[in-house]
């Protein structure tokens, strides 16, 4: 049997080349088995409007598909079309310390940036464990700012095995790689900075994104350090190593402004995403297609999860 991999994806806005590059490449790469979820539940403690939340869960979800995530290899399903796993979360909450909420990291952050913390917002590593434990995941692909999260959930399968037995089998995390993206701006890209760019996007809106990325003001003729440069560090994200050694010899030579290396990486974007790009607005037209695709996720997941839900109430006395 493969090992079980899971991760969630909260659908808290427009996905972009640090999330592709990030860890949906990866996701996608790895698909075989794989259980990979819309944490829809997880985004109401940011997401308040109901309509947005709908359509970032549904933009989010063709952004998969358009990417070549397989609905035959992989389960995606959306958090909310298994509520399982908010009972589960309930019998989690009496083997939890208040103490190891109180220690989150992502919680203490929010907090820290003015977010009024609700009890949804402290809660959020409870329900994170609960959508792991639920499937019987063996390994959470996760970037270095969930591992916390990861342990946290461990802590909590462990104390629940030791009150009841044996119920949750215990997960393990992977980092992968981590590929820096910067934004438009050179500082790390991110919704919070405004200095994204979309994966998907309007020929026109993404020209004037990729237009729009900061240099340094160095003349026409003067040669250029690639080394230091935002276009060439996004150039360097999908180049091949021959496109990569030409543009770094224009800078260096000088007579190659920054104009002409924006188009040259505005046409690799294109190349990169420019099919998927057309699958994804296809999509977003027939969403039923990508309901379908959901509906059958979700009804494997429930299997999955209603198995370690009835195995969970049987040990703790319901
Ligand atoms: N907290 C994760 C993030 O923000 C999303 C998430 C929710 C998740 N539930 C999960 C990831 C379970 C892995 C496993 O990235």
């Amino acid at each position: 049997m493969t090992a079980r991999s899971l991760s969630g994806i909260q659908p808290s806005g427009r996905l972009h080349l640090g999330n592709y590059f990030g860890a949906i490449r990866q996701h996608i790469a790895k698909q075989d088995d794989a259980f990979y979820f819309i944490a829809n539940y997880h985004a109401q403690t940011t997401v308040f409007d109901a309509e947005t939340l709908r359509r970032y869960t549904l933009e989010t979800a063709a952004s998969y598909l358009a990417l070549g995530l397989d609905p035959e290899r992989a389960t995606l399903f959306r958090q909310s079309d298994v509520p399982q796993v908010t009972e589960l979360m309930w019998l989690l909450t009496s083997v939890t310390g208040k103490g190891l909420l109180d220690r989150a990291v992502s919680y203490k952050d929010r907090v820290a940036q003015g977010v009024t913390p609700s009890l949804g917002l402290y809660m959020y590593p409870v329900l994170m464990a609960a959508d792991i434990l639920a499937y019987d995941s063996d390994i959470v692909p996760v970037g270095s700012d969930q591992v916390q999260h990861i342990e946290m959930c461990r802590d909590m399968a462990g104390s629940f095995n030791n009150r009841y037995g044996d119920t949750f089998k215990i997960p393990d995390y992977e980092i992968g790689t981590p590929v820096p993206v910067k934004g438009v701006d050179g500082r790390k890209m991110s919704k919070s900075y405004d200095n994204t760019i979309p994966i998907f996007d309007t020929a026109k809106a993404l020209k004037k994104k990729v237009m729009s990325i900061t240099t340094d003001s160095k003349g026409l003729d003067e040669p250029k350090d690639p080394d230091t440069c935002n276009v060439f560090d996004m150039y360097k994200l999908m180049a091949s190593e021959e496109e990569l050694e030409t543009m770094a010899a224009n800078y260096r030579r000088g007579g190659y402004g920054y104009g002409a290396a924006k188009k040259e990486l505005l046409r690799l974007i294109n190349e990169t995403f420019g099919d998927a790009t057309e699958r994804y607005f296809a999509l977003l037209n027939t969403p039923d297609d990508i309901e379908d695709a959901l509906q059958k996720g979700a009804e494997k997941a429930r299997a999955a999860a209603t198995k370690v839900l009835n195995r969970a109430r049987a040990a703790s006395g319901l």
